[in-house]
């Protein structure tokens, strides 16, 4: 046993030897070898459990004052900011919250995209993340409507309409409002959802991190680690690397809940809802923008109507990612030794972002081009170039070990050999 091993001491052994799950946690997390050439962008992970943690702790103290009624829930939501002890920090951490965990996973999805760490053996591992993904924007459109403030009512609005466009239609809208329009059982049922779904996400994290720990990280080079120099137990070397990154990202978290904490917020939540009067433009969190665009940028055709296929895009933009490790056909990992995959990645983050633009406009005019053509190449990247790129790309050389000499890859970050 290695000298700091906790079975050292009696109990843990004595525990362990009933429940192992010291030496499970010792196999997984101590001794666990890891490629040692991790860059900071494998940080994201651990990141995103520390959220999923913070939400939840934050989230179960929040529901002790919140009131799950249209009456109430707005009220209640003021009386714990401007009330309760600390109830402003609380929000504040559970609010900005749901910002700083979507934009630790957006890093984290475009990190495997980059490395191509959704190829083979670890298809199921990246399947899980993308359910993830969808639990997470469940939880965090089910999360806005509890305040009940203007945008919160009109945003469900919107989107609990979409199954409208499915056979059935209004009356499924109906059963699902549990009435012929938003009300108390809206919010109710709203309410049980989201204190749910942190759960079940927890569950599958579970079940994501199973799949990671049977094939091993990837690493920025794309290559398997197969000699033991490639690699370096989780403790300490990971651990501390982790834990510098947490405390980077707590500084910015800090910022925003102690010196913006509204910054994000729109103003018409910050008013109760009105059934009566339409806010001038409805709009979700900036985190679902892109997705926004793509369902408003699609026009009706024939038959269908543009709810319909905003609703199917808006869909398909999801699921799409599911089918990723199928799509690309390369059998290069890393964007390093692809110089054509590579300038496609950043087009397709540029095209994001141009998506999420034309989400926080009214969709008229040039903007509304824009999001259909920003649309439209969203698809095409996963449809079409992506098998494009793996027929026609000549990758670079791939090294053969990660601690062996490197041959210059495209970002010029080779890996010197060890001494
Ligand atoms: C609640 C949300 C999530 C949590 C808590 C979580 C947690 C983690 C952790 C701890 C790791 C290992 C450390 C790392 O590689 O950064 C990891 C790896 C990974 N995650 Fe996630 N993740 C989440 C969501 C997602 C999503 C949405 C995707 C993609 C759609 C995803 C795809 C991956 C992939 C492909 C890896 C392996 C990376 C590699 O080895 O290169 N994860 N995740």
């Amino acid at each position: 046993m290695a000298p700091h091993d906790p079975r050292h001491n009696s109990l843990v052994r004595w525990i362990d030897a009933r429940l192992p799950i010291f030496t499970l946690l010792r196999r997984e997390y101590g001794a666990n070898p890891m490629p040692r050439n991790l860059n900071y962008l494998w940080i994201f992970g651990a990141l995103a459990l520390f959220m999923l943690v913070a939400m939840i702790v934050t989230g179960v103290v929040l529901a002790m004052q919140y009131t799950p009624n249209t009456a109430l829930a707005f009220d209640s939501v003021e009386h714990i900011t401007r009330d309760v002890n600390y109830g402003w920090l609380l929000r504040s951490l559970h609010a900005t919250g749901a910002s700083m965990f979507f934009a630790v996973i957006y890093i984290h999805m475009g990190r495997s995209l980059y490395y191509g760490s959704y190829k083979s053996p670890r298809e199921l591992l990246w399947m899980f993340g993308v359910l993830l993904f969808g639990l997470l924007a469940a939880s965090a459109f089910t999360g806005y409507t509890l305040p009940w403030g203007q945008m919160s009512f009109w945003g469900t609005t919107v989107i609990t309409n979409l199954v409208s466009v499915l056979p059935g239609g209004q009356s499924l809208t109906h059963w699902l409002w549990g009435g012929f329009a938003m009300g108390n059982p809206t919010l109710n049922r709203v309410y049980a959802l989201h204190y749910l779904l942190g759960f079940v996400i927890v569950a599958f994290v579970f079940l994501h991190i199973w799949t990671l720990h049977v094939a091993g990280s990837n690493n920025p080079l794309g290559i398997d680690a197969k000699n033991p120099k490639d690699t370096l137990p989780f403790h300490p070397y990971f651990t501390v690397k982790d834990i510098f990154g947490l405390a980077l990202f707590l500084l910015v978290y800090a910022a925003v809940v102690f010196f913006y904490p509204d910054y994000l917020g729109h103003p018409d939540n910050y008013s109760p809802a009105n059934p009566l009067v339409t806010p001038a433009h409805i709009q979700p969190e900036w985190y679902f923008l892109p997705f926004y665009a793509i369902l408003r940028s699609v026009g009706g055709v024939w038959f269908l109507s543009a709810k319909l296929l905003g609703a199917l895009a808006l869909a398909a933009s999801v699921l799409v990612l599911f089918a990723v490790p199928w799509l690309d056909t390369s059998h290069v990992r890393s964007a390093r030794f692809r110089p054509l995959y590579r300038p496609a990645f950043w087009l397709l983050v540029a095209d994001v972002a141009v998506l999420g633009l034309c989400g926080a406009a009214e969709p008229q005019g040039w903007r509304l081009v824009a999001g259909k053509i920003a649309t439209t190449y969203y698809f095409a990247h996963f449809l079409l170039l992506l098998q494009l790129i793996a027929r026609f790309e000549t990758p670079l050389p791939l090294p053969t070990g990660i601690s062996l000499p490197q041959p210059a890859p495209l970002d010029g970050h080779a890996i010197k050999p060890d001494a």
